[in-house]
């Protein structure tokens, strides 16, 4: 074989690797930087997802937020990779505070709720979540 023709194997697998990462190397490539290995945040400026993000999709409101935080809207993952990402995120670091029904992002919900104006003030929308989940006893107060 031609070099050249080394080369386009080469980058042709290398392209169809990279399409296919699997969601917990998403995570460590796009999200760990921030939010940790183990998903522990860093306390005072970046919040934990570690027993605690699933408590988020027990309401529609906190199921959008998920979604439209910043780091997750604006990242460079298509609609499909958020979709797995998020849903690893969910099942690895808060699979006790998901509800039993968890129905799993697909990539049309993503799409969609990507869409949607972005969260320019993310702390009153997140307050306003969690209110609402320690008022059903979601989340203990
Ligand atoms: C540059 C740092 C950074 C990166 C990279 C980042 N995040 Fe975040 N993330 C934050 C900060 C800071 C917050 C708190 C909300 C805010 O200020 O935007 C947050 C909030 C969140 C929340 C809401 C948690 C809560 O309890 O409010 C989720 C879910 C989340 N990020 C997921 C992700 C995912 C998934 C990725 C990778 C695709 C990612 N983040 C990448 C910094 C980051």
């Amino acid at each position: 074989m031609h070099r050249w023709a080394y080369t386009a194997v080469l980058l042709l697998v290398g392209m169809s690797t990279s399409l296919a990462l699997s969601p917990e190397k998403l995570y460590l490539l796009h999200c760990m930087g921030c939010h940790g290995s183990k998903g522990e945040g860093i306390p005072g400026r970046v919040p934990t997802l570690r027993g605690f993000v699933g408590y988020f999709v027990y309401i529609p409101e906190g199921r959008a937020f998920l979604i439209q935080v910043p780091g997750v809207a604006n990242s460079s993952l298509s609609d499909a990779e958020l979709a797995e990402v998020t849903n690893w995120i969910l099942r690895t670091f808060s699979p006790e505070q998901l509800p039993k029904d968890f129905r799993p992002y697909s990539p049309e919900e993503v799409t969609q709720l990507r869409r949607k104006a972005p969260l320019l003030e993310v702390s009153p929308v997140r307050e306003a979540i969690l209110q609402k989940l320690r008022s059903m006893g979601i989340i203990k107060p």
